[in-house]
């Protein structure tokens, strides 16, 4: 049966931080996988989440199956952390998710089941895993123009250009914030547009969430995204409780749906829960049911904000502190785009050789494109991996 079979190629985000363990070398910078660190080198479990969990500990009675959608109050909550108290959407509905990954699969496997000829338009540059998730599901993938490699910043014109041309077969894949791998976030004004044009030529937006709260803030970060919420029937969001809770490991995400009744939305759901029945049944229980603790808890939300408050401000400081070294050590203003850019990760424009270098001689992983993750970073390392930059693409 499997005689032929060949390996599976590396994945280019896990396999860095992998052979980055096997490094034995002592000086070396994990900036490969998009993980969250403190100071002390740690991806803490949110103080929040444990007092969550020790709620949980307390007062959970049973084991037994929840259901195909998972808890319908992580769900609530979740679709009013993306939408905001003051949303005025009523036919907006939710699927709990093994993480942010399951729920693009799953609204991935719903968009191949009502129209197999859709192509799903991805920012080029974009998450590394979008388009082997879209192409499973059987999906066409293409690309509209998004990072402008010299200036770093998003060429809105371009991509604009392009999305003016999609139509109904068509799905716009956008990030809400916190663009992985960039850094580099659409405008609001950007966003205004987009609305517009969806109304118009009727393609659907898709939106993957998955860093609210690790740009500008909670609310901030998802100004665009419900400005086109509140105006568009129909749209599909993926979000991610990985990184803002901290619940990498828990698999904790929402697949949530929106069209133009709430009768739809929940024919919508039904055969997302039926993709979900038919490959892994139900989402694990205990993520979403820390986040729901957390979000039902008004002292326990206010002390979870704050933490992710912490965690931005850090990341935010890291990125000031690496493009003034960068700047002092090259005698440019060439890396300043990584004071601007929001969120985990930065593209900083390393060749595949230059990669290679700071692999080799010292010991810094980054993943492939050269996208960095600043989250990763602590300040007693800046003054290094600004020489290893300098010296590698400077010099
Ligand atoms: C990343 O982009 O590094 C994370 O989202 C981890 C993953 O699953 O790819």
């Amino acid at each position: 049966m499997f005689a032929d079979l060949l390996p599976a190629a590396k994945d280019p985000i896990l396999s860095q931080s992998f052979i980055c363990q096997q490094d034995p070398r002592a000086k070396k910078l994990d900036l490969g996988i998009g993980v969250y660190r403190n100071e002390q080198g740690v991806t803490p479990v949110l103080s929040s989440v444990k007092k969550a969990e020790t709620q949980l500990l307390a007062t959970q009675d049973s084991k037994a199956y929840v259901g195909l959608a998972g808890c319908e109050r992580f769900n609530n909550a979740m679709i009013t952390l993306l939408l905001g108290r003051d949303s005025t959407r009523t036919e907006v509905v939710g699927v709990q998710t093994p993480g942010g990954s399951g729920a693009l699969r799953l609204l991935a496997d719903v968009i191949a089941l009502t129209n197999p000829n859709a192509t799903v338009w991805l920012s080029d540059l974009s998450y590394a895993n979008h388009a082997p998730i879209m192409k499973s599901a059987g999906l066409n993938v293409a690309y509209y123009p998004y990072f402008d490699a010299i200036s770093k910043t998003v060429n809105e014109p371009a991509m604009l250009d392009t999305i003016a041309k999609l139509g109904k077969n068509d799905v716009v894949l956008l990030h809400g914030c916190c663009h992985n791998p960039t850094g580099a976030d659409l405008s609001y004004a950007a966003w205004q547009t987009i609305t517009d044009m969806t109304n118009v030529q009727g393609f659907l937006p898709f939106i993957d969430i998955a860093y609210q709260g690790f740009g500008r803030g909670m609310e901030e970060d998802v100004a665009g995204f419900r400005y086109l919420a509140e105006r568009v029937p129909t749209y599909l969001v993926a979000s991610s409780c990985s990184k803002n809770v901290g619940l990498y490991r828990e698999r904790t995400g929402i697949a949530v749906i929106a069209s133009s009744s709430l009768a739809q939305s929940e024919c919508i759901k039904s055969r997302i829960m039926e993709c979900a029945r038919s490959t892994y049944t139900m989402p694990p229980d205990h993520g979403a049911a820390i986040v729901r603790t957390i979000l039902e808890d008004a002292s326990l939300t206010a002390e979870w904000l704050t933490e992710v408050t912490q965690m931005r401000e850090r990341v935010q400081s890291v990125r000031t502190s690496l493009a003034s070294a960068l700047r002092i050590k090259t005698g440019t203003y060439q890396f300043d785009f990584i004071e601007q850019h929001q969120g985990m990760f930065s593209v900083i424009g390393t060749n595949d050789d230059q990669l290679k270098r700071l692999r080799e001689d010292h010991a810094v992983y980054l993943v492939g494109g050269g996208r960095m993750n600043l989250a990763g970073l602590q300040e007693r390392d800046v003054e290094y991996l600004a020489e290893c930059l300098t010296n590698v693409m400077a010099r």
